[in-house]
């Protein structure tokens, strides 16, 4: 258990919400939480299956593992992680691809081995991207599927690159790891990153929602006032493949949001 206690607790559409009085103890809580899963899956099966997330919000929460991994409290030895999602067509040596990110901010402080370690490729042949999809698909169920998800969320609500769709529920539950056109919003969101609107990629692979829907936990870290409305909807609205997040709702009793006051003010 975390020592970092959220100052309140409210169980809201199947899923418990931790609320933190700042960012900086609601990613600490979140490291604290991903550290436990971690060394629980090695100690009772010899290995753990991680779902990692990219942006912003994860940052300092890499930060305190790589401390953790650092001060010998840690290790990733006998991980094996999968990211949510990558910009297409991007290379691995791209300082915007989310490869370089997880370099830059995890990879290249612990002792997760490189072999364990994947991220979609955001270089494979446009006709291939399908089967390499599927592929990741299959290699993380043949992990046994993921003992944690990590999930940031975008402004519109999305996980991963599951942007807003109109989509029956059914077909958005269900919806597979993927190529993807991003949403304008999501563009908008990432010219900070890569510097100018006319250099944002519009398309990604990601992890389709019946993969994190199967992971045995999901942690959803949002923080900051500019996600209060998509925090809101997923939490009080109804499930609705318009507002991905609120499709956690169909994973009552393991979707765990780790936020602080200014992501909760439209719960
Ligand atoms: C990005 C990522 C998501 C992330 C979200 C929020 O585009 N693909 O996985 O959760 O948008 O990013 P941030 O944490 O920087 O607000």
């Amino acid at each position: 258990m975390s020592d970092i206690a959220p100052t309140r607790v409210l169980e809201k559409a199947g899923a418990s919400v931790l609320v933190y009085s700042t960012a900086e103890l609601a990613c600490q809580a979140a490291a604290d939480r991903l550290a436990e899963t971690l060394k629980t899956a090695v100690a009772t099966r010899g290995r753990a299956v991680l779902g990692l997330a990219t942006g912003s919000t994860p940052e300092p929460i890499y930060a305190q593992l790589v401390a953790k991994h650092r001060a010998g409290e840690l290790s990733f030895a006998q991980a094996v992680s999968y990211n949510l999602d990558e910009y297409y067509p991007i290379s691995p040596l791209d300082p915007n691809s989310y490869r370089a990110y997880m370099h830059q901010h995890l990879f290249r402080h612990v002792d997760l081995p490189a072999h364990q370690a994947h991220v979609l490729d955001g270089t494979v042949p446009e006709f291939a991207t399908a089967e390499h999809a599927a592929q990741f698909d299959r290699w993380i169920s043949e992990d046994g599927g993921f003992d944690l998800q990590l999930l940031g969320i975008g402004r519109n609500g999305h996980i991963g690159f599951n942007e807003p769709a109109d989509l029956p529920l059914e077909k958005a539950l269900a919806l597979p790891t993927r190529l993807v056109e991003l949403d304008s919003v999501t563009r908008a969101d990432a010219v900070k990153q890569f510097g100018d609107a006319s250099h944002v990629l519009h398309r990604a692979l990601t992890v389709g929602v019946a993969q994190i829907l199967a992971a045995r936990s999901i942690l959803i870290v949002a923080l900051g006032t500019n996600k209060a409305p998509a925090v809101g909807l997923s939490l009080n609205g109804p499930m609705t493949s318009n507002v991905p997040a609120s499709l956690l709702q169909a994973a009552p009793g393991k979707v765990t949001w780790m936020i602080d006051e200014a992501a909760a003010s439209e719960i």
